[in-house]
């Protein structure tokens, strides 16, 4: 009797020990296999008497029904803790933001956000844009520039001609966006305020220069139009641009054919500690040649140089690019390097506007 109960005691604390699903079925093993405990005891009554049978029947039938019984309910807790951690573990937060889209994962080359700055900044100033071919003539990149035959500062162009036609010219690749004057001069009618972005070609190639740049040419001829409208118009457009208060800028002479007076301009940098910072400081930096449109550009585009006049001038983007967004190196600007677009891409979805801002 003692026997039973105490073999019972000792079983069930097996079972609520078990602490998983191997270690209960040792547990019956032992307790209810054919050579287990409990299945012994129930093999004894067998050779009992009748009488005893009567007693330790119950007894015994009981014991192994409660056994079962705690091994069952042992079983289904152990599988509910399983299931509770296997349904912790393979959780999914579906609160999480899914994947980015390529709306946000792209990245706008720098070069395409500056000429839209560059955009956003002169249509706020009520210019519109023009634009010519890559591949020009010797009489529209050079000729009607009042770049006379023969003349050196043809020779500094570094140009890369085509083969020659049927009718022996040669055609060449665009060495600045200045020809887009020309075209634009015989095609419209002063007053004329276009700026003219796009690709040049230059047969030059170190860490400031690639064989292929971008330049944004700007022409403005009507009635009146004089130096003292060229320097607002290209202030504006660096404090706008470099997004300071206040720039100083300073004209130099010098010398383009298609200009008379002509002028490079510096505007005003700090270069402490190595990095330019525009608006402060006493350091100059060249952005962009101009002038007072030549009288020979004038005739030669079928203007009358006593009745109109005006000013042009040039800059290069990826220059200013460069300048802007502190990128030391122009090379890469053309490697298409995603690790580099990602670093200095800007998101697409911000674009750029006078009233949004330039730079997101
Ligand atoms: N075309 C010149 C260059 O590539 C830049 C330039 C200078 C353009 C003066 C102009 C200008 O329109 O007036 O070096």
């Amino acid at each position: 009797m003692t026997d039973l109960t105490s073999l019972e005691t000792d079983l069930l604390a097996k079972v609520a020990d078990a602490a998983d699903e191997a270690a209960l079925d040792g547990v019956r093993v032992a307790a209810l296999g054919k050579k287990g405990a409990v299945s012994e005891l129930l093999k004894t009554l067998g050779t009992m008497s009748p009488e005893a049978r009567k007693e330790q029947g119950p007894l015994i039938n009981g014991l192994r029904d409660r056994v079962q019984g705690a091994i069952q309910s042992r079983r289904e807790t152990l599988a509910e803790a399983a299931l509770t951690a296997r349904l912790a573990a393979e959780r999914i937060d579906v609160t999480l933001p899914v994947r980015e889209g390529p709306e946000t994962r792209g990245r706008i080359h720098p070069i395409t956000q500056v000429m839209d700055e560059i955009t956003a900044i002169f249509g706020d100033m009520g210019f519109s844009i023009a634009e010519g071919p890559d591949v020009e003539t010797d009489e529209l990149n050079f000729t009607a520039l009042n770049f006379p035959e023969g003349h050196p500062a043809r020779e500094m162009h570094d140009t890369f001609f085509l083969r020659p036609d049927r009718d022996g010219k040669r055609k060449l690749l665009r060495t600045h966006t200045s020809p887009v004057q020309v075209r634009t001069m015989r095609s419209v009618q002063p007053p004329i305020r276009v700026i003219c972005p796009g690709r040049t070609y230059r047969h030059d190639s170190d860490q400031t220069h690639t064989p292929m740049f971008h330049q944004v040419e700007g022409l403005v001829i009507d009635r009146q139009a004089n130096i003292s409208h060229l320097k607002w118009i290209l202030e504006e457009f660096c404090k706008a641009f470099f997004e300071v208060d206040s720039v100083k800028m300073r004209f130099r002479p010098s010398f383009f054919p298609f200009t008379e007076p002509s002028a490079e301009v510096d505007i005003q940098c700090s270069r402490k500690g190595g990095e330019i910072r525009f608006g402060e400081g006493d350091d100059w930096l060249e952005i962009l040649g101009c002038g007072m449109v030549h009288p020979n550009v004038l005739r030669n585009c079928g203007l009358d140089p006593d009745t109109v006049q005006g000013f042009a001038w040039g800059m290069g983007i990826d220059r200013i690019a460069m300048l802007k967004y502190g990128m030391p190196d122009l090379r890469p600007f053309f490697e298409a390097d995603v690790r580099w677009l990602e670093h200095y891409g800007f998101r697409p979805l911000d674009i750029p506007s006078l009233v949004g801002g330039l730079t997101g």
